[in-house]
């Protein structure tokens, strides 16, 4: 004879082997992303998500569409899309304010590391908090906490011992370490490197470019940086997204950009490109 079924509570479900961690939104979101300039199709219905964390080159030969690709992120270039969403905002919808709002959530990182000569690194690094800044503030002061922050950020990219140097003095690399902690004195929500390393020889492209990634990684800002060189993509980017004319042609893992892929990205004569 069977005993009465007992009638127990059911056991609290464990959901702990269900959770997963948030999956985090992209930091952005483009589709049918396009840009004519008159008769022709700089940017021609690209798809994009980038999230927090990772680098993404873009690679592509002169005029394909990189630099543009970037500046849509921000308003600069005039597009049209189903969707351009960056650092929460619909780019479409910014009115002027909201405008400068996005801009200064998003750090520029330039080829000719745009500093300025005679200022120090110092001052240079603090000019990157002049969103935030009061009136008063862009009549030159800055706050103590602003200066301790803008030196947290020369340490960061290894360059306190030279707080007090004017830019002029400092080496190429060393302006574009300057010009990366300028862009993080933003606080940004992402950078924008339009080929920070093309000015530099290839020891100091990986040591930026590494420099890029470890900000990627430990802060959990996503980075998008223009390239030429495939090797340097390969070595320190997530992901590739290779442009020829103004069309995506491969949007992947850089692990599995293949010479086929490159070829794509490229046409013919790749042989230089790889270091
Ligand atoms: N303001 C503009 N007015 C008209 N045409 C433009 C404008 N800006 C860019 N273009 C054109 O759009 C195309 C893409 O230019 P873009 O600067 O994005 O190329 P890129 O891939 O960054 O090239 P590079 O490697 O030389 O920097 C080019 O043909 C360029 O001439
Ligand atoms: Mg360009």
């Amino acid at each position: 004879m069977s005993s009465p079924a007992v009638e127990r509570p059911a056991p609290a479900m464990d959901l702990s082997s269900l959770e997963r961690p948030t999956a985090a939104l992209p930091t952005v979101s483009a589709r049918s992303l396009r840009v004519q300039y008159g008769e022709q199709t700089a940017l021609s219905s690209v798809d994009l998500d980038v999230y927090p964390g990772e680098v993404v080159a873009l690679l592509g030969h002169s005029g394909s569409g990189k630099s543009t690709l970037m500046k849509t992120l921000t308003g600069i270039a005039p597009f049209t899309a189903d969707k351009l969403e960056v650092a929460g905002r619909e780019v479409a919808k910014q009115n002027p304010a909201g405008l400068r709002e996005l801009r200064s959530d998003v750090g520029y990182v330039f080829q000719h590391f745009n500093l300025v000569p005679r200022l120090t690194a110092l001052t240079n690094v603090l000019t990157g908090g002049l969103h935030d800044a009061g009136p008063l503030n862009l009549l030159g002061t800055f706050s103590r906490a602003q200066r301790t922050t803008a030196l947290e950020l020369l340490d960061r990219v290894g360059l306190a011992h030279k707080a007090k140097q004017p830019c002029r003095s400092l080496s190429g690399g060393e302006q574009q370490r300057v010009a990366i902690a300028r862009a993080l004195m933003q606080r940004p929500r992402l950078i924008l490197a339009d080929e920070p390393v093309a000015s530099l020889d290839p020891r100091l492209a990986g040591n930026i470019l590494g420099l890029l990634r470890s900000i990627a990684r430990e802060e959990q800002i996503p980075v998008i940086v223009s390239l030429h060189v495939v090797g340097l993509a390969r070595r320190y980017a997530d992901r590739v997204l290779g442009l020829h004319s103004g069309e995506l042609v491969y949007a992947g893992p850089a692990s599995d950009l293949s010479e086929k892929e490159v070829h794509q990205i490229y046409g013919t004569d790749t042989e230089l490109l790889e270091n």
